[in-house]
């Protein structure tokens, strides 16, 4: 039998191989970094997952080694599969760039802005999309859609306002539960996540959903308004369950388990899914064996001042500047500690009116 020969692809001008069939989010990924497109309906262990969002779009500059014009509009990498010799651009791409703030304004233009009192934030996907791709206002007048508030089970609340319909609740409810009990209804604007005859989702995979939903609209009912995600600590443990792995991370404050969910990789997907019993009822750090500090893969604020004195446990992402733009920036400065603006003898309450730069002169 003839040996697969890999397919050569450059992203943002960075060479990598990969097998053919591999789509270019995935070979972003493979490259990492700030090259790998942000993937809002994605979920690698979703099937057929993708296409909805278009956060992932790039630019196919060359389609082939043997065709090798651009593609004419944008596309989804997620859905969009390598050819040998492809050339693409991502955060080199000023259309991508441009059409991706545009997603992000779609995205929130019903997207409510309750972060203060929403337990996703720290760790929202679209609160990532918009500090890294949004813009800071809104051009949007109208009122925000409204839904009637539906219970879905003792478990889990659901807040139809903040889904952004990237349908990776109805798979992971489709394909880990042996019988479909939620789903999208209705179309277009009046689409909403719902469960038939406002039916109790009971299964005991049915938990996953919160750990996939990228945004605020599944929560944890048990973990609702108990704490911040930035105070608390996770820690990876596991335990002998008869139903799933029983490998989990634990979400800690002091001695006390908060929450429990599954273990995610450094794209933000959970590495293998969970059953309720551990998600809901072990909340005690005797159910669990405590494996250690979770290493937190991706810039976060779950990352920040949890593990002072083992720096170890934040995994950097790896810095590719130098090679996206074929060389070494001339200066990459902290401008704390260069400009001086932070000057700890200026007191800035004692300064009238707004402080100038003539208050920080020596
Ligand atoms: S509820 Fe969450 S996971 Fe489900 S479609 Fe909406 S945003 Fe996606
Ligand atoms: S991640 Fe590709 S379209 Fe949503």
């Amino acid at each position: 039998m003839s040996e697969v020969q890999n397919f050569k692809v450059t992203i943002d001008n960075i060479t990598v191989e990969v097998a053919p069939g591999t789509t270019i989010l995935n070979a972003a990924r493979a490259i990492g970094g700030e090259v790998a497109p942000p993937a809002m309906c994605y979920y690698s262990k979703l099937k057929d997952s993708g296409g909805k969002c278009r956060t992932c779009l790039v630019e196919v500059s060359k389609g082939s080694e043997k065709d090798p014009r651009p593609m004419p509009k944008l596309v989804a990498s997620c859905r969009t599969t390598v050819m040998d010799g492809m050339e693409v651009k991502n955060i080199t791409s000023e259309k991508a760039l441009d059409a991706r703030k545009g997603i992000v304004e779609m995205l929130l233009i019903n997207h409510p802005l309750d972060c203060p009192v929403c337990d996703q934030a720290g760790e929202c996907d679209l609160q990532n999309l918009s500090y890294e791709h949004g813009s800071e206002k809104t051009r949007y007048e109208f009122k925000r859609r409204t839904f009637e508030k539906e219970d879905i089970g003792p478990y889990i609340s659901l807040h139809m306002t903040r889904c952004i319909m990237c349908f990776r609740c109805v798979y992971a409810a489709d394909q880990l539960t042996d019988k479909r009990e939620h789903g999208i209804l209705e179309r277009g604007d009046h689409a909403q996540i719902s469960t038939m005859l406002s039916k109790s989702l009971d299964h005991d995979f049915i938990g996953n959903v919160i750990d996939v939903c990228p945004v605020g609209a599944l929560t944890d009912k048990t973990f609702r308004f108990k704490n911040r995600v930035w105070f608390t600590k996770p820690v990876d443990a596991h335990r002998d369950c008869p139903t799933c792995t029983g490998k989990v991370r634990l979400w800690m404050r002091g001695p006390e388990v908060f929450r429990v969910t599954a273990r995610k990789d450094k794209w933000g997907e959970v590495e293998e899914f969970i059953c309720n019993t551990c998600r809901f009822h072990k909340k005690e750090t005797k159910d669990w064996v405590i494996e250690g500090p979770s290493v937190v893969d991706r810039s976060s604020v779950i990352a920040q001042g949890h593990y002072q004195g083992n720096v170890g446990m934040v995994k950097e992402q790896p810095r590719l500047i130098d090679k996206v733009i074929g060389k070494a920036p001339k200066l990459l400065m902290d401008i704390h500690s260069i400009s001086d603006v932070n000057r700890p003898d200026v007191d800035l309450s004692q300064i009238e009116g707004p402080a100038h730069s003539d208050d920080f002169k020596g």
